[in-house]
């Protein structure tokens, strides 16, 4: 057998310039029983490519639920992870380990126990952005699809610490009129937007709605016509009678803007420190159609969790997922 390189937290193996990488995964797909699952935020190719595309809700909830034998996670290594503990007995499979989270980075696990440990009484709700080990000392997991509806569910005497985005946990206060304690961690890339840029991007497109995510800071989110997770700035996208958006997330959403709405123009909200167009998590697009390929014909690398850790950490994506399906989400 073929020992096979993956010290670079990738497979290092050649491809050769007459294997069709599209047509390859499509067979090695349905020969081993795979899914790729993808976020919006990876490149197009792969998007077109998976089984199912979707926010991260929407790829937890698909993969509680789906019967393949290999999962493979084109979305980054706190996806992998929530796959993982929810399918125990399946194969998950990740085409670039490196694919981290500045977002999840912010907060660590023995960090948050001190913080915990420091304010009694406290539930502990964690965006889904954030380690295993971190989930494991949380109350209930949140998506930003379903975080108002699960911090209303608390009472409104609660005492709830939010974790680890300050710019979603304060939108979050913001619309509920909650005071959560907010860990202070953020996404490098949501926070680069720059309210300059969007005004004069408004100025060029008067007509544009501006669509942001609400791991933006407060000073975009108020320039915002619609603010909401992937999916939701995606529906409003479809659903809204203007022709022209702005978008303020990471520009790998455009692509199902654009392939399900035609006759609309979307506009990439750039960085404030930069003369490109648009905005790209450097960690989603770790992920390539190579990485991919060798992924599916070497099952590798895999992603796994601690028993220990997943047992604890199941309780609270589970009760998000309890939630929102009562919800509808
Ligand atoms: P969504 O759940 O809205 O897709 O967000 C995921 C994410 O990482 C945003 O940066
Ligand atoms: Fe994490 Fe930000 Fe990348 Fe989303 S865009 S995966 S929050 S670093």
């Amino acid at each position: 057998m073929i020992a096979v390189d993956i010290s670079r937290g990738y497979v290092n193996a050649p491809i050769e310039d007459h294997v069709n990488i599209v047509a390859e995964i499509k067979r090695m797909k349905k020969e081993k029983n795979a899914v790729i699952l993808a976020h919006y935020y990876q490149e197009s190719a792969i998007q077109e490519i998976a089984d199912f595309v979707g926010d991260s809700l929407a790829l937890a909830q698909w993969a509680a639920k789906c019967d393949a034998d290999i999962l493979v996670m084109c979305g980054v290594h706190f996806m992998g992870e929530t796959a993982k503990i929810l399918c125990p007995n399946k194969k998950v499979l990740i085409p670039d380990m490196n694919a981290g989270c500045s977002l999840a980075d912010s907060c660590k696990a023995e960090d948050l126990a001190a913080f915990k440990a420091q304010h009694p009484g406290y539930k502990v709700i964690s965006y889904v952005n954030t380690s295993a080990a971190v989930k494991a000392h949380t109350d209930v997991v949140v998506t930003s699809t379903n975080a108002r509806q699960i911090v209303e569910s608390f009472p409104a005497d609660e005492k709830l610490i939010f974790g680890p985005d300050r710019n979603l946990g304060g939108y979050i206060n913001s619309i509920t009129g909650r005071n959560m304690l907010l860990w202070n961690g953020a996404c490098h890339v949501h926070e680069q937007f720059s309210v300059e840029k969007i005004v004069e991007l408004k100025v060029q497109h008067p007509q544009a709605e501006v669509l942001a995510h609400p791991e933006c800071k407060s000073t975009i989110l108020a320039l915002a016509d619609k603010v909401g997770s992937t999916a939701a700035l995606l529906k409003h996208a479809i659903n809204s009678d203007k022709k022209e958006f702005i978008v303020a997330t990471e520009s790998g959403i455009l692509h199902e803007m654009r392939k399900n709405c035609a006759d609309k123009t979307f506009i990439p909200a750039p960085p404030a420190d930069s003369k490109c167009a648009c905005n790209e998590c450097n960690y989603m697009r770790l992920n390539t159609m190579n990485k991919l390929y060798n992924t599916l014909k070497y099952e590798l690398p895999e992603v796994t969790v601690d028993a220990e850790i997943a047992a604890k950490a199941i309780v609270p994506i589970e009760r998000m997922l309890e939630i929102s399906a009562k919800l509808g989400l």
